[in-house]
């Protein structure tokens, strides 16, 4: 339906408006953000991504990067212009074929002006030349493209991919990828999925990857660097490539002897999860300072200070849960983040108990009794922690323990039938903390707002657990279970 308002003097201008084509009046700019109150200029809106296709150089010596976007996309509303969320430079922009004008607002919009306004629901190519040196673009204050001494990496959460394409920004607007970078031959390209192809002309080296199923513009990641990559397929026949930098000094051994086992941990976490919803698994290990890891699609980021005391199968363990909880089922919005670090922390609880070092009890029991009433860990609420609390201590281990009380409450039967059934629910798909709620409650017939309500809505420590005393007066191994707890992320 097209809306038209006939203001006052619109008759006599009649003449000026025989100029614009009859349906402009109607059509409205997007929306510069997706309606995140988190982060309220993050994603846009008035259209969905279907599908974005990368073709680029990279020169690590003065980190330029260049190329062409190209982004199949669908309108949801009469659209005037829309806005990308991007930070490089922009030299051309066609919307379906035709040259579009364009300008930047805000801290990362690239506001595009189509030649003629788009109607809503229909499909669009965009397409965006672009170049720039990412090192030296920031918004809001930060940069997170990562500079190695060998290349760049693009992998940060939730902000990543205004430094290497533009994009609508946000886990709602899911997409598939062709990724598809030039390097200077000797170095390599890193991105998710699968690699399509390698092509070498003129000194240069072309590394094609694929993702195929629906990913979050923050889970595509890309590293340049020199690379030694490995291939195997997991007993359960999940392909893997991993990727170490060759630069990584003592820490190569330990990141090798934990990220070798991404093929046995898969198979291991698919027994609880269900089948793993991806068709390529592995993880990368550039030579970065920062100290994180992370989720992203198919190929995890692995910081080499993850292996700076020696093999950590469990960072492997919570990135790879993280495939199912997070990157297959996606969040609707960044409140819901317990959807991933919650079940992430948890799966590592799981590992935990089965390498004897401690049981998901007694490591619920652990955190529970190492933060009094009044540490300020119990004042973030792990339900809706706010943007500056999103990675606090409490959404990881508050989170996990708020999963053990689940399952203490709908009973073990039925808690594995969520954990297993819930990446089904909503595979390649996006779900809030309600909707868990909602479908915990099918599962196991049992009414659990009261428990969601204490465990992750409540500022405040949850009193009068049932806990395993026996645990905490004498547990296995304290020094044991606090490594676990507080090496999980
Ligand atoms: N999601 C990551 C994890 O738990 C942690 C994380 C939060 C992160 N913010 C980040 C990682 C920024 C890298 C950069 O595994
Ligand atoms: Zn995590």
């Amino acid at each position: 339906m097209h809306r038209r308002i006939i203001a006052p003097g619109a008759l006599a201008a009649a003449s000026l408006m025989l100029a614009i084509p009859a349906s402009a009046a109607s059509h409205s700019p997007g929306a510069p953000g997706i309606g995140d109150p988190y982060y309220p200029a993050y994603g846009n809106g008035g259209y969905d991504v279907s599908h974005y296709d990368l073709r680029l150089k990279y020169q690590p010596a003065t980190d330029e990067l260049s190329g062409t976007a190209t982004i199949l996309a669908r309108t949801t509303q009469d659209l005037s212009s829309f806005d990308l969320d991007f930070l490089l430079d922009v030299s051309e922009v066609r919307v379906n074929g035709a040259k579009a004008s364009f300008t930047t607002s805000g801290q990362h919009e690239l506001v595009v002006t189509p030649r003629t306004p788009l109607d809503k629901g229909t499909p669009i190519t965009v397409v965006v030349r672009y170049s720039g040196v990412p090192s030296t673009k920031s918004a809001y204050g930060f940069n997170t493209w990562h500079r190695t001494p060998d290349g760049a990496v693009a992998a940060d959460e939730p902000e990543a991919a205004w430094w290497w394409y533009p994009s609508n920004d946000h886990p709602l607007d899911k997409a598939t990828y062709d990724v598809s970078v030039a390097v200077p031959d000797g170095t390599q390209a890193i991105s998710n999925g699968t690699l399509q192809s390698t092509s070498s002309q003129l000194g240069w080296t072309r590394y094609s990857w694929r993702q195929n199923k629906p990913q979050a513009t923050y889970l595509t990641t890309l590293a340049m660097g020199k690379f030694d990559i490995t291939t195997s397929t997991s007993e359960g026949g999940v392909p893997v490539v991993n990727a170490y930098s060759k630069d990584l000094g003592d820490n190569d051994g330990a990141a090798r002897a934990s990220v070798e086992r991404t093929g046995e941990l898969v198979d291991w976490l698919s027994g609880y999860f269900g089948p793993y919803p991806f068709s390529s698994a592995g993880g990368y290990v550039p030579n970065t300072t920062t100290g994180y890891a992370l989720e992203t699609q198919t190929r995890v980021y692995y910081s080499p200070k993850q292996f700076a005391k020696g093999s950590n199968a469990s960072v492997v363990v919570h990135e790879l849960a993280h495939q199912w909880y997070g990157d297959s089922v996606s969040l609707k919005g960044w409140k819901n983040i317990w959807l991933n670090e919650g079940f992430a922390t948890y799966a590592q609880w799981l590992w935990s108990e089965h390498e004897g070092e401690g049981t998901t009890q007694e490591l619920a029991d652990y955190v529970y009794a190492s933060h009094p009433a009044d540490d300020a860990f119990w004042t973030v609420k792990p339900g809706d922690p706010g943007p500056d609390h999103q990675f606090d201590d409490a959404v990881y281990d508050r989170g996990a323990l708020a999963i053990q009380e689940l399952r203490k409450t709908v009973g073990d039967d039925a808690f594995f039938a969520i954990l297993k059934g819930w990446p089904q629910e909503h595979a390649y798909g996006n779900a809030s903390i309600a909707d868990f709620q909602a479908y915990a409650e099918k599962v196991s017939g049992k009414s659990l707002g009261a428990l969601f309500d204490t465990w992750l809505f409540q500022p405040s420590k949850p009193a009068g657990v049932a806990l395993a005393k026996s645990a905490v007066v004498q547990p296995r191994s304290w020094k044991k279970i606090a490594a676990a707890v507080d090496g999980a992320h």
